[in-house]
């Protein structure tokens, strides 16, 4: 009281600042007060000099009529006029105000909280008499199984409502006094571990149990209740389930029970779980159901547990487990192997190569007929009564192998299996599996010709090197462009290498080209063996004969036309040159060359005659009715001696010049030059200016002609060299070895004259040179010492003959010694 009064001083100086919202006054009564009444409870904080208002008192309204509250206007207290309740009512809200008799308000309105403090006056109660309760067997210890419940009227959470439960005594006291144990706070009748164990042994037991319960907590004092607890041992059901087994699809009412689980004690919630979590649910009676259709293939096999567990969700025991296995249908087809990149398989492979194994994969339970799948080839299909297949399908393996059909390189194939289950039984589920097959191709042809005689070809002699002689086409029948790359060689016919191909691999042709002259006379015709070859490596058979092909090829002889050393020809004839001068030689510009045959074409005047193998032009007859100045131009052909048909031609031109006289130069006094016979290449050059030295110096060319002499013309044969020189030759085999003088008639710049050339005519020696004596050297022979040498050779000659003959006639008659024989030859030599 002196606190709240003190409280209210203190709270009275700022009181006209919290007019509007005065603090609650808080005051307590104890319960079931025993003294005099009225009990003053605390002062109001109210001025004095508002004294002369009315305090009205309000509240709980029907309380306040006939109230225990009332306010002494004299002191201005609260104050209670009977005892208080806390059951009945444990708190009271009031509310007091000063007011005028008008009803003004003068002070407050301020609220009191009046609160009855509690007295233990209340018993506990527990809520039934007799409590009964089923014990199964197999509880574990300290699982509660009864909930007992007491209650206290005294306020909640002081001593005075703190209840203790405490087991009073047990009947039976078998096999031992505490079997039960009873958790003291919250009544939670439980076996003891000691209990436990000896359950079993007390079937159909009974027990009663005297239980109390107390307030004031644990302390000695307080009230106090008891009632009974019959507890009957019950057997225990809760026993293992055997294995459930499921079809998968199942068409059924759902939920569809499946098993029940019995906790047979009282008390008890059932809790299920599914490892993995699966469409199950148990109810309140322990019935256990699927909730909806099952798939194997997505889960086969489920554990479930069931737990027994009481009020509080404590387990009674160890969980019952249940092992649900979903049953295969048949309600999945095989499924085909994706469909990959197409195998290659090699052409030529040998029947039975392994193409693929198929495998299809079956969802249904692996080993039932649901998943044992067999394969049936249903594209290509075999065809009726053919001898040989193209693909072999084992069925029950799904191996697919090659049959003995053959195969083309390049073949596509997509190859269609039917896949089924049930081991292809009616029913079955199936899908078509495919499988795309390339056969590749193999280097198994060799390139071959497509002709393998070519030619004869001509090719003239003459022909460039780097001609194309011919093509050769090659096909190989393989596929792969690297399979058919080829490469070509000569093989044969052609030693000198005449002949070169140029051909790339691949491109199926190759160009024979002439590589070196060709001579007719060399080789006359080749005939190449060319072989083409594949660049790969060949498989299989040898190339055949088509590997080969051979070129004939004939050399056509060229024969040029004659070739003259001019290519016109120009000479100049004083007009007084008697018939049968030479006035020049036609030659062939190449003395290697066939014989030429000479001719005049139209020489129309008939002045010149040619010699028809030598080429030499003469005047045939006398030039008359010609002017000096005067030309004459004919043409001259000549023709191969072997080949008539070539030909050719030059122009001949004649100049002619004013007579003159010619003048007989003595022979000049040079040297008689040696000649020898028969007929060598020897000759004797001739200088035109060495006649005539004082115009030696003068520009023109000299012509030379031999004197009209027809022995002369006969026997000599004279060549103009160059411009100044001339040659002169024997035209005979044989010429008379003796002393010649030679005419020889020089023109020069319109003026003639003759020269007379001595030639000592002589027999040839072994060299092809004058046979000459020593001694002999100087002077001429004779005719007598020719002569002579002539008579000596002849009886030379005729000794010899005698002694052969001699010889011949001794040896027939064979009895003469050899010795003898050899006599006559002795003296001879
Ligand atoms: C081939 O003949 C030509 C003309 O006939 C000639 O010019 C060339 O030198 C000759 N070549 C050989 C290597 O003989
Ligand atoms: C001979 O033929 C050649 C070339 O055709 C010609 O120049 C010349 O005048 C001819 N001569 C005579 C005498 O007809
Ligand atoms: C002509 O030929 C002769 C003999 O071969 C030679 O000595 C002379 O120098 C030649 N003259 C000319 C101009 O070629």
């Amino acid at each position: 009281m002196v606190p709240a009064w003190l409280w209210l001083l203190c709270l009275s100086v700022p009181q006209v600042l919290l007019e509007a919202q005065p603090a609650e006054l808080y005051v307590e009564v104890p319960e079931n007060y025993g003294g005099n009444f009225p009990l003053y409870l605390t002062k109001l904080p109210l001025h004095s000099e508002e004294a002369e208002g009315k305090i009205v008192l309000s509240g709980d309204l029907s309380m306040v009529a006939e109230g225990p509250f009332a306010v002494d206007p004299e002191s201005g207290f609260l104050l209670v006029t009977r005892a208080l309740d806390r059951e009945e009512q444990a708190e009271y809200r009031l509310q007091v105000t000063l007011e005028t008799e008008a009803g003004h308000v003068l002070w407050g309105p301020q609220p009191v909280l009046v609160h009855v403090k509690d007295e233990n006056d209340q018993v506990p109660h527990f809520s039934q008499v007799i409590y009964r309760a089923q014990l199964s067997q197999g509880t574990r210890p300290g699982t509660p199984f009864l909930f007992l419940e007491a209650s206290d009227g005294d306020e909640p959470g002081t001593a005075n409502s703190d209840l203790r439960f405490h087991i009073l005594s047990q009947v039976p006291a078998q096999p031992f006094t505490d079997m039960f144990q009873l958790e003291p706070q919250l009544g939670a009748l439980a076996l003891s571990p000691q209990g436990s164990t000896s359950l079993d042994y007390t079937l159909d037991g009974h027990y009663q149990l005297l239980v109390q319960v107390k307030d004031m907590g644990d302390q000695a004092s307080g009230h106090q209740a008891t009632a009974t607890i019959d507890v009957s041992i019950v057997e225990n059901t809760w026993v293992p389930l055997e294995p459930i087994h499921l079809a998968e699809n199942l068409k059924a009412l759902y939920p569809h029970l499946i098993a029940q689980v019995h906790w047979s004690g009282g008390g008890v919630r059932y809790l299920l779980e599914s490892q993995p979590p699966g469409p199950f649910e148990v109810d309140t009676e322990g019935k256990l159901y699927v909730t909806r259709e099952l798939d194997r293939e997505s889960q086969a096999e489920y554990l479930l547990q069931v737990w027994a567990q009481n009020t509080h969700g404590e387990d009674y025991a160890e969980p019952l487990e249940l092992q649900v296995v979903v049953m295969d249908e048949n309600d999945n087809a095989p499924v085909c192997p994706p469909r990959g990149p197409p195998i290659s398989i090699p052409e030529l492979s040998l029947p039975g190569t392994e193409v693929i194994r198929l495998s299809a994969e079956d969802a249904d339970a692996p080993g039932s007929p649901n998943a044992h799948i067999v394969y049936q080839l249903l594209i290509p299909e075999p065809e009726e009564g053919a001898e040989e297949i193209a693909f072999e399908l084992d069925p029950t393996s799904g191996s697919m192998t090659l049959g003995a059909a053959p195969l083309q390189a390049g073949q596509n194939i997509l190859l269609q299996v039917l896949a089924v289950d049930l081991a292809g039984a009616e029913g079955g589920l199936s899908s078509t599996c495919e499988v795309a097959v390339l056969i590749t191709d193999i280097n198994d042809h060799a390139p071959e010709f497509t002709t393998s005689q070519i030619g004869p070809i001509s090719l003239p002699e003459d022909t460039e090197p780097g001609t194309l002689v011919a093509t050769l086409i090659a096909t190989d029948a393989d596929l792969e462009p690297a399979f058919r790359a080829m490469n070509f060689a000569i093989e044969a016919g052609d030693v000198e290498r005449t002949f070169g191909l140029d051909w790339e691999p691949d491109i199926g042709h190759a160009q024979l080209q002439l590589c070196k002259n060709l001579s007719y006379e060399a080789a006359p015709s080749y005939k190449l063996v060319v072989v083409v070859r594949s660049v790969a490596n060949l498989v299989g058979p040898d190339p055949g004969p088509g590997s080969t092909a051979t070129v004939t090829v004939l050399v056509e002889r060229v024969v040029s036309p004659p070739k003259l050393d001019q290519e016109s020809y120009e000479a100049r004839v004083p007009v007084s040159t008697p018939a049968g001068s030479l006035l020049l030689t036609i030659q062939p510009s190449d003395s290697v060359s066939s014989p030429l045959r000479f001719s005049l074409v139209n020489d129309s005047e008939g002045w010149l005659c040619i010699k028809e193998g030598s080429g030499e032009v003469h005047t045939a007859r006398p030039l008359q009715g010609i002017q000096p100045g005067d030309t004459y131009t004919v043409l001259v052909e000549a023709q191969d001696a072997d080949e008539p048909g070539l030909s050719t031609s030059a122009t001949l031109m004649l100049h002619f010049l004013k007579a003159q006289p010619a003048l007989a130069l003595p022979p000049a006094p040079v040297p008689a030059r040696h000649l020898c016979t028969p007929r060598q290449s020897q000759g004797v050059v001739i200088n035109g200016a060495s006649g005539n030295s004082n115009l030696a110096s003068e520009q023109g060319p000299y012509s030379f002609a031999l004197g009209p002499n027809p022995t002369v013309q006969r026997d000599w044969r004279l060549q103009a060299l160059n411009d100044s020189h001339a040659y002169l030759t024997l035209a005979l085999h044989w010429v008379e070895p003796q002393e010649h003088v030679v005419p020889v008639v020089v023109s020069h710049n319109d003026r003639m004259w003759q020269l007379l050339v001595r030639v000592v005519v002589c027999r040839c020696n072994v060299e092809g040179q004058c046979l000459r004596k020593v001694g002999h050297m100087k002077g001429m022979p004779t005719k007598l010492s020719a002569v002579g040498i002539l008579v000596g050779t002849l009886a030379a000659i005729g000794f010899f003959l005698i002694l052969i003959f001699t010889h011949l006639a001794l040896s027939r008659k064979k009895d003469l010694d050899q010795p003898v024989d050899s006599v006559p030859l002795k003296v001879a030599v």
